[in-house]
């Protein structure tokens, strides 16, 4: 499953290593953070430096590690109250027992306890220990009054520990620790979309890719559609506050994030899914698959043998997807795309009509650095008359922009015109 990296990008996250074996993890899950997108800065308490060093850690975080609490040239550069207020999250890993005391105690007298009072970010600690001094009833109870705080405590894994002993203490592995940050920073900024998202609610449908029509068993027509602008515009709907169903057809590329999928081949299939999806309540439809204008009237049962110069294969048309669903009597707002190789603008005002669209987007097919395969597009968008909107021109830029500005230009559009949005 994969991320919008874009919301993580800005995310500053608070690593304290505390003194326990574990540490070594430390230096793996700072690589991991990184990778996902954060922007991380370490603390190390006095027990943390006997295991690992602080070098370690700047190096693998690109920022100074923060080791004193009243250390005036650290201080100078990013005071304990500064460093509180910069985290968005203080994540503890690994937790010691002691560590645990001082937060549950209210102690101030080292950086990291200082830090864990001044700050107003949420607290996670992944606790590593001996499995004795884990089960502890000085421990536990310190977990407890720590639950009762706000903290986010999790869970230590069971096994084999450094020790030689069996049992709970071990510090989850970096990658897990880093997916379950990735995962609530998602779930909050998917939270915010769903309220204040320029589609916040909105049930969107977006057909991607190309179809697959069949000639016999192991033949078929197809184009060289790739699905990109389709999966895009569904991440940047999802990151918009929508709910997102792809109907896909072959392609292979992941799933973003939050988005239902419906994989389909043909363009029968896909208009069937289309139709499935309007029944059950469709806001926003939007067509981006390159569908076969023609299938196969007769798909062969067996593999067709080589025989003659010349093989005759009759096609019949298949269905309009967009302007179906546009036809139907509680039509959802509709956007088509238009890949053009001349005439541009003459053909997509054409389609926009006959298709009874809301809206357009078309794009030049003739340039070889955008449309199809590409990872950029450049397109110019148009909205049907009674909107009375003049037709915007989005820059070459990549997939994930051009998506973005097209949420923009639905949203303007709904906005635009309030009577069709209550309609739906
Ligand atoms: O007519 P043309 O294929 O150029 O129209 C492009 C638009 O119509 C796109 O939005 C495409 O997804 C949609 N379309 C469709 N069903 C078809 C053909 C095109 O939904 N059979």
């Amino acid at each position: 499953m994969s991320f919008d990296l874009s919301v993580i990008s800005h995310k500053n996250i608070i690593l304290a290593v505390t003194g326990g074996i574990a540490a070594y993890k430390s230096a793996i899950l700072v690589r991991r953070l990184k990778d996902a997108g954060f922007n991380v800065r370490v603390v190390m308490t006095r027990g943390a430096q006997a295991f690992i060093t602080p070098l370690t850690f700047q190096a693998l975080s690109g920022n100074p590690v923060h080791t004193e609490l009243l250390d005036p040239e650290a201080e100078a550069g990013m005071g304990h109250i500064e460093l509180a207020r910069w985290a968005d999250l203080l994540l503890v890993a690994p937790a010691s027992c002691d560590t645990l005391a001082k937060f549950a105690a209210g102690l101030a007298d080292d950086l990291l306890s200082t830090l864990y009072l001044a700050t107003n970010a949420p607290v996670w600690v992944a606790p590593a220990m001996n499995q004795q001094m884990w089960a502890a009833k000085a421990t536990q109870r310190n977990l407890a009054t720590l639950i009762e705080d706000g903290v986010h405590v999790i869970m230590p894994d069971a096994g084999s520990q450094a020790c030689g002993d069996v049992g709970l203490g071990r510090m989850p592995e970096p990658e897990e620790l880093a997916q379950q940050v990735t995962e609530y920073f998602h779930k909050a900024q998917r939270t915010i979309a769903e309220k204040f998202g320029m589609l916040a609610g909105k049930q969107i449908t977006i057909t991607a890719g190309p179809t697959r029509e069949a000639i016999d068993p192991v033949r078929y027509i197809s184009n060289h559609s790739t699905g990109k602008m389709g999966f895009a515009l569904a991440a940047a709907c999802y990151a918009a506050g929508a709910n997102v169903t792809l109907i896909a057809g072959p392609v292979s590329l992941d799933t973003p994030n939050g988005v239902k999928r419906k994989n389909v081949s043909s363009a029968v299939q896909m208009l069937n899914e289309s139709m499935q999806m309007l029944e059950q309540g469709c806001d926003i439809f939007i067509a981006t698959a390159a569908v076969a204008d023609y299938r196969v009237a007769q798909v062969a049962e067996h593999k067709i043998k080589k025989a003659g110069d010349e093989l005759n294969v009759a096609l019949v048309k298949n269905p309009d997807i967009v302007a179906t669903i546009a036809q139907q009597e509680k039509r959802p707002f509709m956007v088509g795309f238009a890949a053009e190789t001349r005439n541009i603008e003459e053909y997509a005002a054409g389609k926009l009509v006959a298709k009874k669209l809301d809206m357009i987007a078309c794009n030049d097919v003739s340039r070889a650095d955008i449309g199809f395969a590409s990872d950029e597009n450049a397109m110019t968008v148009f909205f049907a008359e009674h909107y009375h909107l003049d037709k915007r021109d989005l820059d070459k830029a990549s997939k994930q922009e051009i998506a973005q500005q097209l949420v923009e230009a639905i949203h303007t559009a709904l906005h635009h015109n309030p009577a069709v949005e209550e309609d739906f």
